[in-house]
């Protein structure tokens, strides 16, 4: 058999590592899971209870068209049904969209230090990456720009960007629409979106309106806490929306994930009060590792990536053994670890154990 040539290096991706392996692997009782955005307050009691009401069609297949989530969500974003496009997490959105678009030798270009899954998914479709720097940890919009060539397809904008936290502002955003050929897609991937406090953070749903290039994804997986349940959604024009659903499967998203998402939104007091939270013990440990003398990106997401001055691998290492999952390997960064904001309890602990990591490597010394 002979696979397609541009998937044979492909690597793996490597979420996080479960709670259950560490566990097991170590020996411990208690493990702190900070490496994947969770919501570390679950989800709305009132998306688990619709799942428990559901349980009684798990044998029938769901509703290939969403169509009661459509109108829900389209509803509370105040745009037409037929904007909005779901997934199995956004994750598939972005497959759906390199699936649908990207032709071998194509180029695309994205931040050199983002999330992984967009370049996953074009090395798929055989598409070249333009890996752009981040500039002090934020999207480089004017040297996107400049990379921008007839044969680019799209570009892909983190914001807030996945691992640094950082964000592209509604000023930034438009100056760089304006002089985007509108042949060439923007995606705007806006998974931690109801984390962001910043006022300058753009509000990119009228933008689709005037920009027909525009495609916006977010995801039920962060602040609504329904990872598990893989779903995520796309907002563009019409046509756009339209393309992406000819190469989506009849049944991506599950009868669980769609009751689950519905109610979920319709409790927005529980989306308001992971906010408020998740920005205080934000704030927290910021001030935390200023305090430690650690230098860290300024976040507007439920993450932190901070520099712990030596491989990022040695400090993962060090705090899972103290029960502390936190993810390292960021190939820019490589002296960084990412933190997952979890509730006040996980992080005081989870500073503890950084306190006892920063020694144990400064004793190491020469
Ligand atoms: C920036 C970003 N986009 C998209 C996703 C995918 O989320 P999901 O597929 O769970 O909706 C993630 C998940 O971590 C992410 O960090």
């Amino acid at each position: 058999m002979k696979p397609k040539s541009q998937i044979v290096d492909l690597p793996v991706y490597k979420p996080g590592k479960p709670i259950e392996e560490v566990k097991r692997e170590l020996g411990l009782e208690q493990v702190i899971k900070l490496a994947s955005n969770e919501n570390p307050y679950g989800s709305s009691p009132a998306a688990l209870e619709a799942i428990t009401k559901e349980m009684a069609n798990v044998s029938v297949y769901p509703d290939g068209s969403s169509v009661e989530l459509t109108e829900v969500l389209a509803e509370h974003l105040g745009v037409e049904r037929s904007n909005l496009i779901f997934g199995c997490g956004s994750d598939e959105i972005i497959a759906l969209i390199t699936r649908a678009f990207f032709l071998p030798g194509d180029e695309t270009i994205m931040a050199d230090q983002t999330f992984s899954v967009y370049k996953s998914n074009a090395d798929i479709e055989g598409a070249v990456t333009i890996e752009v720097p981040l500039k002090n940890g934020t999207h480089d919009l004017p040297a996107m720009l400049a990379e921008i060539n007839d044969k680019t397809k799209a570009v892909w904008i983190c914001n807030p960007n996945n691992p640094t936290g950082t964000i592209v502002t509604e000023q930034d955003l438009i100056t760089f629409m304006d002089q985007v050929p509108s042949q060439v897609m923007v995606v705007l991937d806006e998974a931690y979106y109801e984390f962001v406090t910043d006022e300058a953070y753009p509000q990119s749903i009228p933008l689709i309106d005037r920009y027909p290039n525009l495609v916006v994804l977010r995801t039920f997986s962060k602040i609504y806490g329904l990872a598990s349940l893989r779903i995520g959604y796309g907002i563009a024009r019409p046509e756009v929306i339209d393309l992406i659903n000819r190469v989506r499967e009849p049944f991506n998203t599950s009868r669980f994930g769609q009751v689950a998402a519905k109610a979920a939104l319709q409790d927005q007091a529980f989306v308001q009060e992971c906010s408020q939270r998740n920005a205080a013990d934000r704030e927290w440990l910021q001030n935390e590792f200023s305090r430690l003398g650690l230098r860290y990106f300024s976040s507007q997401g439920n993450f932190i990536l901070v520099d712990v001055n030596m491989p990022s691998l040695t400090a993962f290492q060090s705090l899972l053994k103290q029960g502390i999952i936190v993810r390292s390997g960021f190939h820019v960064y490589p002296t960084y670890i990412r933190v997952s904001v979890g509730t006040a309890e996980q992080n005081r602990a989870f500073i503890a154990a950084l306190e006892n990591t920063l020694a144990e490597s400064e004793s190491a010394r020469p």
